[in-house]
């Protein structure tokens, strides 16, 4: 969808439908745009529109106007307008007019400014609500909202807000992507050519193979690759925009988790192919970072396999040396998002970063405690939790601590290791933290679980069924402040 600005009265645009937010404070909210606006609202609220929140309500646009189709979007009570509701108001309005076969759309930007909020939030989530994915259907219906003008004065603040909704939008829509292709055809090997397909000027990607990460000493990661076919690929990648120490961020890329020997029941498992959804947002930030020039140094490594059994997998029991030297038991081959985070963070210190943030679906227990409304995170750096709270509050993938008390030791001790990959059921969400905490060491360290969060079941109001595309904006956002 194509976003433009106009310094257009709402009456002299012309296009399938003029888009007018209302609250819930009855009809009168349009009144200085004339005659015609006036009747055909106070038309609407006679029947059962009445402003609440993701209410649509569509109208023929009534003579004197250029506009078609009137759709009225509500935003709820006068105290209830956030900027959140614009983006859910967005998504809403554009996903039904896409669907009633609209194709131009406009904004009225007056009551949404009256919030001193910008449309650009509602550009956001129209934007975000218009993705689909249809690459393995022969017949799609080709529906789609070509273009959305806001009417507005045009302002240099408002042209840079627009840009990075788009910026956003295509980033998560990049992610999504790669996140809902099957595991056939996003193997270790797409996946790192989808990371060079973003090299630039100022981002240089590489891929270390197998035997790099032998040479490296990442025996946990290439514990985890053993039983696939699939040949792993450690992908580094490396903007340069500032001249502080980088910030680096890991995302979890398992194309695939069978569970290893310790195999998976069999239902649900088909969703295993979205274990690469850390991985896959971490490229879509680099591509926004990169894309927006953003003024920091900003690394993304994807520790990226396959998690199968085989003749030649890691089996319950089997020992490994990670990078730093910590030997790890790998009690469980199911807690194989650890083993390679853990080697990708140890990897990461080369970088003398001045944080480290990963980003994994690394655990059942994540979406059991919190399910999809939320972002487990832990960390050893107060600073980097405050923001990255703030960030999600912000653009609304929000995140929750969870504690990382020094009494979870306990439950990764081995009897025979420096450490076992996990220590059962009970607090498996901290202990998995708890586990990664151990080899981040003093680096100032963030994890976030998204196992709730990257996979979504039931369409939300800009986000439709499927990859959520989680942790894109929420870092785009932190890097944006860092920066
Ligand atoms: N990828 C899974 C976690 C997961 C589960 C993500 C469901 C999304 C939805 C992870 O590798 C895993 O299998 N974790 C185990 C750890 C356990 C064996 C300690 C889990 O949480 O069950
Ligand atoms: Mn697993
Ligand atoms: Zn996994």
């Amino acid at each position: 969808m194509n976003i433009s600005v106009k310094d257009l009265r709402e009456k002299d645009c012309a296009c399938d439908a003029l888009i007018l937010p209302v609250i819930e404070a009855g009809a009168k909210q349009y009144d200085h745009l004339g005659r015609s606006f006036e009747q055909a609202i106070k038309k609407a609220f006679s029947k059962k529109f009445s402003g609440k929140k993701n209410e649509l309500f569509l109208v023929p646009a009534p003579d004197g106007l250029k506009a078609e189709w009137i759709l009225l979007a509500g935003l709820g009570k006068k105290e209830e307008v956030t900027a959140e509701g614009l983006r859910q108001a967005g998504g809403r309005s554009a996903a039904y007019l896409r669907d009633n076969g609209m194709s131009k759309a406009a904004l009225s930007s007056k009551v949404i400014s009256s919030f001193k909020l910008s449309p650009s939030l509602f550009a956001e989530g129209a934007l975000l609500s218009l993705y689909s994915y249809s690459r393995y259907k022969k017949e799609t219906n080709g529906k789609t909202l070509g273009s959305l003008v806001v009417l507005s004065k045009p302002s240099k603040a408002l042209t840079q807000e627009l840009d990075w909704a788009d910026t956003m939008a295509s980033a998560v829509s990049f992610a999504k992507d790669l996140i809902n292709t099957p595991s056939n055809d996003m193997t270790p090997s797409h996946l790192a050519k989808a990371a060079l397909s973003l090299r630039s000027r100022k981002l240089s990607v590489s891929v270390l193979e197998r035997r790099d990460a032998q040479r490296l000493g990442m025996g946990a990661y290439l514990a985890v690759a053993k039983g696939s076919h699939e040949p792993p690929k450690f992908v580094v990648l490396q903007y340069k925009g500032g001249s502080k120490a980088p910030l680096v961020l890991v995302g979890k890329s398992i194309t695939f988790d069978s569970g290893g020997i310790s195999l998976k029941p069999a239902e649900g498992m088909e969703k295993m192919k979205y274990d690469m959804a850390g991985g896959a947002a971490v490229l879509g930030v680099m591509k926004a970072v990169s894309e927006a020039a953003l003024p920091i140094n900003l690394i993304g490594v994807l520790p990226a396999t396959e998690n199968l059994p085989g003749g030649s997998a890691t089996k319950p029991g089997d020992i490994v040396k990670a990078v730093g030297g910590k030997t790890v038991e790998i009690v469980n081959t199911d807690a194989e998002g650890r083993l390679v985070v853990a080697d990708a963070i140890g990897y990461a210190k080369r970088f003398k970063p001045r944080a480290v943030v990963d980003i994994a679906t690394l655990t059942g227990a994540c979406s059991i405690a919190l399910g999809g409304e939320v972002i487990a995170m832990m960390g050893n750096d107060k600073g980097l939790l405050d923001t990255l709270k703030r960030c999600g509050d912000n653009v609304y993938e929000r995140v929750w601590e969870m504690p990382l008390f020094e009494e979870y030791k306990e439950y990764v001790k081995s009897d025979i290791a420096d450490i076992k990959n996990t220590g059962g059921r009970t607090g498996s969400l901290v202990t998995s933290a708890y586990f990664l905490k151990e080899f981040a060491g003093d680096v100032p360290w963030v994890h976030l679980d998204i196992a709730g969060t990257a996979w979504v079941e039931r369409e939300r109001p800009y986000i439709p069924k499927g990859a959520s595309g989680v942790g894109v904006r929420l870092l785009s956002q932190f890097v944006r402040e860092l920066a």
